[in-house]
């Protein structure tokens, strides 16, 4: 599949997606927020609309009767900025006819263009990049006041971690929870580190807080998120100098084991993961914990070495293939899935070819694949000659695509035929009497309703799938998994 297919857990979705708030009294305008992007923007939506909450904005749908429209963009690759641009352009030609109106840009495409978008492209009103959404309504009034506003300060501390965070288009079954913000790794073809800025964790007491809160508000899934969460510290400088001798360390392993124990009912998952910092005290720690989800994310980008080499991974096809063996060891059943880019400078036909070969080995659940897309400022525009030719990108793509379509259904089939534990999340889109639910290998099932409800556990047993979806009845029999 896709990405553009999919909205993912960190990489990209395309679908901009208008969210939104109940009303209160004390409410009196209307912000129309439409998101793009990995989860992550998702998650800062949530907290744009708190701190909106709190000036006074109530969310709608209907973009027409919009006071402040904000679109939370991404960009990570260049399809995904033209059709921010497509949008704002509508949106400045409504604007003609409501003057009253403002219009912002905010998320990584504002920090990657900061004033240019006001300046030069004149489509806004309002640049807001993603460390500085607190300041968003006083930029409000100050462009009520007749001035174009901006603020893309990135910080070294922002975290958000005392909002609480308004659940946008919530199921109240699942949720997202933001761990950490920016990126320090650098991968060579990557914009993140530039529009997200340097790598911080939040204190491991308000994620905690914020798992039993959604616990007690009903929720029984949270998926902890990080452009690498296996670099989670907390109170635990880079160079591993602690901080305060008092308080205790908290890497990734322990912060999971935390929220683990909020309750047994509560399932775990997490993205994203980092095959260079991907420890087996994480997979252990996994493994003891019933309710975290036995399934990785564990993005390769490339299965030849030389090519991970110049992106700058930080690992090679051996480190790669040594830490999914240790998934493996530890926790022979758990799924897995990767993201993987096609074309990227210099990569031959036999490189191209690892990355086939590697997938094979792997056979993963699932895949976000794309073919390059430089972008400006990265190391990999500055370094190397963006040369493998579009059509060949494409090609090879295409390929890497026809390959794990076949893995994708191999896998579905595999788990035909035995009883799982499934969270119910809420009614099948396809069909008003079923139920659709995830298995702990992520893996969707449908099923008919009975008399289960959303957000509890039912047992499924699994007769039947299409290539990506199980199909299945409630059953009193034990899970098998
Ligand atoms: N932090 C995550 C990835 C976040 S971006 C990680 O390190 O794995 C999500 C995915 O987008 C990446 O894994 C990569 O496959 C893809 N991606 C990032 N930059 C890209 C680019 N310039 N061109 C094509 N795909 C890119
Ligand atoms: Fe980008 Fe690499 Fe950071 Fe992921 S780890 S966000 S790919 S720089
Ligand atoms: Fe996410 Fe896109 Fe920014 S993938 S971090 S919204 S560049």
């Amino acid at each position: 599949m896709e990405a553009d297919d999919k909205k993912e857990l960190l990489g990209e979705s395309f679908q901009g997606t208008p969210t939104v708030v109940p009303s209160q009294p004390t409410h009196t305008r209307k912000l129309y927020l439409e998101s793009y992007g990995c989860q992550m923007n998702f998650s800062d939506s949530e907290i744009v609309a708190s701190i909106l909450s709190d000036a006074g904005f109530s969310t709608t749908r209907e973009e027409d009767e919009a006071d402040l429209i904000l679109l939370n963009t991404c960009a990570i690759r260049e399809n995904a900025e033209q059709r921010v641009r497509a949008r704002l352009r509508q949106f400045k030609q409504a604007k003609g006819a409501r003057p009253h109106l403002v219009v912002g840009v905010l998320g990584c495409m504002a920090e990657r263009l900061k004033e240019s978008l006001l300046e030069q492209e004149k489509l806004v009103d309002l640049v807001v990049g993603p460390d500085a959404y607190r300041d968003i309504p006083n930029l409000v009034e100050q462009v009520h006041g007749g001035q174009k506003a901006v603020n893309v300060l990135l910080s070294r501390e922002e975290t958000y971690a005392e909002i609480s965070p308004v659940r946008l288009d919530a199921n109240g079954v699942t949720a997202f929870i933001s761990i950490m913000r920016g990126c320090d790794n650098m991968c060579s073809f990557c914009v993140v580190p530039f529009t997200r800025g340097r790598e911080r964790s939040r204190d491991p007491e308000s994620i905690v807080r914020e798992a039993h809160e959604l616990f007690e508000a009903g929720y029984r899934e949270v998926t902890l998120l990080g452009q690498n969460v296996d670099s989670y510290k907390w109170n635990i400088d880079n160079k591993g100098v602690i901080k305060d001798e008092a308080q205790p360390v908290v890497r990734f392993a322990e912060l999971i084991d935390r929220v683990a124990h909020v309750h047994p009912d509560l399932r775990v998952r997490f993205s994203t993961s980092h095959p260079k910092d991907m420890t087996d005290d994480v997979l252990e720690v996994m493994a003891q914990h019933e309710n975290v989800c036995k399934y990785i994310h564990l993005p390769v980008q490339s299965g030849n070495s030389d090519v991970l080499k110049r992106m700058n991974r930080g690992y090679t096809r051996e480190w790669y293939l040594e830490r999914m063996e240790s998934i493996h060891r530890i926790m022979p059943d758990c799924a897995t899935s990767t993201d993987i880019i096609s074309g990227f400078c210099g990569e031959t036909e036999a490189e191209h070819q690892d990355t086939l070969s590697l997938m094979e080995m792997m056979s993963y659940d699932m895949a976000y694949m794309f073919s390059y897309s430089e972008r400006p400022r990265t190391l990999a525009q500055r370094k190397y000659e963006n040369d493998v030719p579009e059509e060949v990108k494409k090609r090879r793509l295409q390929e890497i695509m026809a390959v794990q379509k076949v893995h994708a259904a191999n896998r579905t089939k595999s788990y035909v035929g035995r009883t799982y534990r499934v969270l119910v999340e809420g009614t099948s889109k396809k069909k008003e009497d079923q139920y659709f639910g995830r298995t702990t290998y992520n893996t969707v099932v449908v099923f008919p309703k009975e008399d289960a409800q959303p957000g509890t556990y039912v047992n499924v047993h699994v007769h039947d799938c299409t290539p990506v979806t199980l199909i299945g009845t409630i059953t009193q029999d034990s899970k098998d998994a």
